[in-house]
């Protein structure tokens, strides 16, 4: 008995060190304006199909998703979110990662914590996808950026797992075991949006493979990616270069409308005609500081009416302005005012006396550990230069001016604020029309021809000159 249990301790660590191994030689995550673009190239949310992720990393792809399906089916059940997307992570600590994701985006759709919680660890599944994930499904959508190694780099006892029950003509690569069983779990009629190497795609040991996945499935987008761009590295890497691939963004869809079949014949991307946009060189978050406006909480604690603070002493509040406050694209007087604290340093005794008052009514999800701060606090955002602000639901991308000193509040504003660029350049940006047109094609629809213009978004906007 106790040499069974030291045995079972013993397999057990080695499992933990080679899924740490793995994670390490294999997590690349993916930039956030690639996935906007993959995932605008597939028809999800629109249907009842579910999505899924097999490798979800920090969860990059699963949260622009969430974002689309919380924006275009607001009342949608727990029960029907969990049933729509679906995510794998291998490594705990990104699968964790990943759920705060999750959680964070459910909660600023008007979920509770503790639903979002319960939600965000529902649909993050931490395990294997090979070995624990489904092996038959009718996923409606398949995106993300799988693992790719050769089997031989993957360590043990990871790989006598897989050699023992993938197909052998997938086995070469972890990127070839993904590819089969994605194939084999997407419905007959879904897409698969995904960020891979491109070697599978012309390798005469991925032949196979291309032929299983040609059989219901076909190129509809290839787009050549830039290595140096469109990675990020998760931030409790190991120590190692990450390994040098030469990536493509590639959408399957039924053979009956795609731009090109697949079968055993090598595809060479280079020599396509380009399926899709190629991933732009500069975007706003590169020339710009794009911020989410701040959220002070329940109205009248921390975002008080200039009344309230007529006699406290100068600086204890800033104006602040939300969207009513911007009339014809122009910003009006602000009426309202921030309480401006400090975590090291209680307020003045008026300022003090009035939280006291107030912060009883503060709803669950504002309130802070210490007692004066609002839940996203401000103090240390820089207020000396004008800013141009950028309401989230709008039908177009339309960017006011808001002085130096005033503060932007709520998450239903985007702070755009100079870097590279000077901000009569980024206005001009933000009001061109191919800017419009780009947003035009990803904001989420809502109703009556609004869109959700999120911060993300705007991050990802390629500096059209
Ligand atoms: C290339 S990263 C991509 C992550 C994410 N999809 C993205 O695009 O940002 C691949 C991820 O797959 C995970 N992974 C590797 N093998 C796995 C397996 N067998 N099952 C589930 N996840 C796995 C790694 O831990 C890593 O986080």
């Amino acid at each position: 008995m106790s040499v069974s249990l030291s045995g079972d301790l013993f397999s057990r660590s080695t499992r933990d060190t080679a899924i740490d191994e793995l994670h390490a030689a294999t997590a690349l995550y993916t930039q956030d304006p690639i996935v906007v673009q993959l995932l605008d190239q597939i028809a999800w949310p629109a249907g009842h199909g579910a999505l899924l992720d097999t490798s979800c990393g920090d969860g990059a792809f699963l949260g622009r998703a969430l974002e689309r399906l919380l924006e275009t089916h607001a009342d949608v059940s727990d029960v029907e979110l969990c049933a729509r997307l679906e995510g794998w992570e291998i490594h705990f600590f990104a699968a964790s990662e990943a759920r705060t994701r999750l959680r964070r985006v459910l909660i600023d759709h008007g979920r509770d914590a503790s639903s979002a919680d319960a939600l965000a660890s529902q649909m993050i599944r931490c395990g294997d996808f090979l070995t624990e994930g489904p092996r038959r499904g009718q996923y409606q959508a398949v995106v993300g950026n799988p693992p790719y190694l050769r089997m031989l780099n993957v360590p043990e006892p990871l790989r006598g797992e897989y050699e023992h029950l993938l197909p052998e003509y997938a086995r070469a690569d972890l990127l070839h075991s993904f590819l089969d069983r994605c194939a084999a779990i997407l419905a007959r009629d879904g897409e698969l949006a995904m960020v891979t190497a491109d070697r599978w795609l012309f390798n005469e040991s991925a032949a196979r493979v291309r032929e299983v996945v040609g059989q219901h499935f076909g190129l509809a987008g290839l787009t050549r990616l830039d290595a140096d761009s469109a990675f990020y590295r998760p931030k409790l890497r190991r120590a190692g270069t990450p390994p040098r691939i030469h990536p493509v963004a590639v959408v399957l869809k039924s053979r009956t409308e795609v731009v090109q079949p697949i079968g055993r014949a090598p595809i060479y991307p280079d020599e396509r005609r380009a399926g899709v946009e190629v991933a732009p060189a500069h975007v706003l978050s590169e020339i710009a500081e794009v911020r989410l406006a701040p959220w002070l909480g329940t109205p009248g604690i921390f975002l008080i009416d200039a009344a309230v603070s007529a006699q406290w002493p100068v600086g204890t509040t800033v104006p602040a302005i939300d969207t009513d406050d911007i009339q014809a694209g122009v910003l009006t007087s602000p009426r309202r005012r921030a309480i401006v604290t400090r975590p090291e340093e209680p307020p003045a005794s008026d300022v003090l006396a009035h939280l006291d008052r107030e912060l009883p009514r503060m709803c669950g999800r504002g309130r802070s550990a210490v007692r004066w701060m609002p839940p996203e606090p401000f103090h240390r955002f820089d207020l000396s230069q004008p800013s141009l602000l950028v309401p989230r639901i709008a039908k177009t991308l339309k960017p006011v001016r808001v002085p130096a000193g005033v503060l932007p509040v709520n998450h239903n504003l985007s702070i755009v604020r100079a870097g590279s660029m000077t901000l009569d350049e980024l206005e001009a940006l933000l009001n061109s029309q191919a800017a419009n047109d780009w947003i035009a094609h990803r904001a989420a629809r809502l109703e009556n021809g609004y869109r959700s213009i999120t911060t993300r978004l705007l991050r990802a906007l390629p500096a059209f000159r």
